[in-house]
């Protein structure tokens, strides 16, 4: 057991989870406890290193944390490594969802199997999460539990709809939880921002097609860019600030006006 206040960071091994992790370890002085299933070793002991260079503890555990029997062992390691009321921080950063259609009739359309584990990934594993914190008295007074999610629940793209759904999902959990942790002081907010990129998207797109993607967000960034892990991380830090603890129950848009500007491109879009 360890002094000292902790984050907790699902998916700590990639993408925004691990830009969160060695940020809030830098700046908030956090010990770090991250969970992961071990796809990326490399980025995982990466995060590891540059945490323990900032002096803090981190602990990285490996398991599937979407289901509740996974929960259920990530927070009893949690609560041996860190002790009951340390957790100062708890991010939700799990990436793992199904795309295809909801009625293509082909192998597209999503399997009931597909539906269950992209909501548990997505969605439900915010709320065991949370339970299992609370069981075990692990939150830190004025604890701050953040989901994270993307500007397409309100601007669609035609293969995420199961994910946007458990996104939708997240948002009521979100809600409701800070309604019942409010009272005890605690925070539960969603953080929108739009794409960013990650290790993730590097390897399952085309170096062409990242440059068209980039291309495609300069053109809807008002700002005239993508947005980074480390700007979104930066961000997660000052949520953690005690001026801003009156965010609860708030979907916090850090798009940076992503969608603003989509009627225009397509109507203007030259032929
Ligand atoms: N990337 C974007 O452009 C973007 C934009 C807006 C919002 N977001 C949101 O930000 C969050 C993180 O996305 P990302 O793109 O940064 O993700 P990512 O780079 O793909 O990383 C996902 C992380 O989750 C872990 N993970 C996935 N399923 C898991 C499971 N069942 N149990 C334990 N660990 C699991 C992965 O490690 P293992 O696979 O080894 O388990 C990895 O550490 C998501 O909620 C996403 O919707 C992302």
């Amino acid at each position: 057991m360890s002094t000292g206040q902790w984050a907790v960071v699902l998916g700590a091994s990639s993408g925004t989870g691990a830009a969160i992790a060695l940020e809030v370890a830098r700046s908030r002085e956090f010990n770090v406890f991250g969970v992961h299933r071990g796809r990326y070793l490399e980025q995982a002991q990466r995060v590891e290193q540059d945490v323990a260079a900032t002096g803090r503890r981190i602990v990285m555990h490996r398991g599937d944390a979407a289901i509740p029997e996974g929960v259920a062992q990530g927070a009893d390691a949690l609560l041996a490594a860190a002790g009951p009321r340390s957790v100062k921080l708890f991010v939700h950063s799990l990436a793992s969802g199904s795309v295809g259609h909801f009625v293509s009739g082909g192998e597209e359309q999503f399997h009931p199997k597909q539906v269950e584990r992209t909501f548990n990934a997505m969605a439900h594993s915010f709320l065991y999460w949370i339970q299992a914190l609370v069981a075990r008295d692990l939150l830190a007074p004025q604890a701050r539990l953040l989901g994270l999610t993307n500007p397409l629940t309100e601007s669609l793209l035609h293969n995420t709809g199961l994910i946007t759904a458990a996104k939708a999902a997240l948002e009521i959990y979100v809600r409701h939880l800070a309604l019942e942790l409010g009272p005890k002081g605690h925070r539960v907010n969603l953080l929108k921002f739009g794409t960013v990129m990650t290790p993730a998207l590097q390897h399952v797109y085309s170096p062409e097609a990242l440059a068209k993607l980039e291309a495609a967000h300069a053109r809807m960034n008002p700002s005239g860019r993508m947005c980074t892990v480390e700007e979104v991380a930066r961000f997660v830090s000052v949520l953690v600030g005690e001026d801003v603890d009156w965010f609860n129950g708030a979907t916090i848009d850090f798009t940076g006006g992503m969608t603003l500007r989509l009627l225009d491109l397509v109507l203007n879009a030259p032929r």
